[in-house]
């Protein structure tokens, strides 16, 4: 008979949900994947509106929220490649992550790298497959250029500024107070904007000669879809990879051609394993020694018991946090 594990379960999706802890089946590693005993699993904003019923799992990812955990292996499937029972891993995932184990593909396993603990390892996945692809692969940012990061004090934000400052380009970034605006400067931002004090496309012109910035990383949408274009240099790249403000706009497209900018959009969760293997590879070659050295630190703003995860739900929704909110296992 399959062993039980505890984990969150939606309760009432919708505006008013619950999250509960629940009995389900640990699952079994299949051709391909490792089971991880958890001992941190990360929020993202996604898993709220999942919660809330408007954002399904992936065809074959399971329904339970979480899509990044770390821990160690507690079996392997078959053909599971290198890995062995009790390797210390982090794993970004379909879903399944809200639970004491989870499966994931090996294609997205990655070592918890030397020096950071393995609770604060599950801080890491998601925002740098994230932050790699679209900021490297998307929107193609080149040595010397300048970056405009929207949502600074965001998981996202917090590794985009570091890995962008620690690559040696100037970082704009915009956040909603002086506590968050503070958090940015010290991970490395050159310049961070309170936007609900100033105007970014204003800051970003005076502080580049008028010039603008060469790459976007939005999370807001709405009427920076606009404001991004003002903001962007010639030759622009604006990436989205939300619309938190909204995915409809009243747009005025005559500075793409103008400035011959580039307005592009991705999503992570629902690629292939063999599209994330290939940023796996990346984020491993690229910014794990930066992690390893100590140039890029996972930036953790709570840990919260897996059975607390309604808490932590509602710390991300009003956006209280800098950094990442983690689950952890006990
Ligand atoms: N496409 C993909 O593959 C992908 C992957 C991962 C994440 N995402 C998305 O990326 C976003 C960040 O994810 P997360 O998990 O890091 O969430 P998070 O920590 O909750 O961050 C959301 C951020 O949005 C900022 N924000 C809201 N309105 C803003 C505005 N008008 N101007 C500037 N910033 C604003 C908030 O800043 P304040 O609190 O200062 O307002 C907050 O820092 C989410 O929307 C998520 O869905 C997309």
């Amino acid at each position: 008979m399959t062993a039980p594990m505890k984990a969150i379960r939606v309760e009432s999706p919708g505006a008013g949900y619950r999250l509960v802890l629940a009995d389900l089946p640990r699952p079994k590693p299949g051709p391909g994947e490792v089971l991880i005993k958890m001992a941190g699993a990360g929020l993202n904003r996604a898993d709220i509106a999942q919660s809330m019923g408007m954002y399904p799992p992936p065809p074959g990812a399971p329904d339970t929220l979480g899509m990044e955990v770390s821990g160690t292996i507690a079996e392997v499937g078959p053909n599971a490649g290198v890995w062995k029972v009790g390797d210390a891993v982090c794993a970004l995932l379909g879903g399944g992550g809200y639970a004491e184990y989870a499966l994931a593909s090996i294609d997205c396993l990655l070592p918890v790298p030397k020096g950071v603990g393995q609770v604060e390892a599950a801080a890491l996945p998601e925002v740098y497959f994230t932050v790699w692809t679209n900021l490297m692969d998307t929107a193609r940012l080149k040595p010397g250029e300048s970056v405009l990061i929207h949502g600074g004090s965001s998981g996202i934000g917090t590794a985009a500024i570091q890995l962008c400052a620690t690559r040696g380009h100037t970082v704009f970034t915009t956040a909603g107070n002086a506590e968050k605006c503070a958090a940015c400067v010290s991970l490395g931002a050159t310049r961070a904007i309170n936007y609900r004090e100033e105007d970014f496309v204003d800051v970003v012109k005076a502080e580049t000669g008028g010039k603008g910035v060469d790459v976007i990383l939005d999370m807001v949408g709405g009427d920076y879809i606009q404001k991004n274009m003002s903001a962007a240099a010639i030759w622009g790249r604006i990436v989205n990879i939300a619309y938190q403000q909204g995915m409809q706009a009243n747009v005025n497209f005559a500075p793409m051609l103008m400035k011959r900018l580039s307005l592009l959009a991705t999503t992570l969760r629902a690629r292939s394993n063999a599209e994330k293997r290939v940023i796996r590879d990346e984020v491993l070659a690229q910014v794990w020694p930066l992690i390893e050295t100590g140039s890029i630190k996972p930036v953790v703003d709570r840990i919260y018991p897996l059975a607390d995860a309604q808490a932590a739900h509602q710390r991300m929704a009003a956006s209280e946090h800098i950094g990442k909110l983690l689950l952890k296992a006990d």
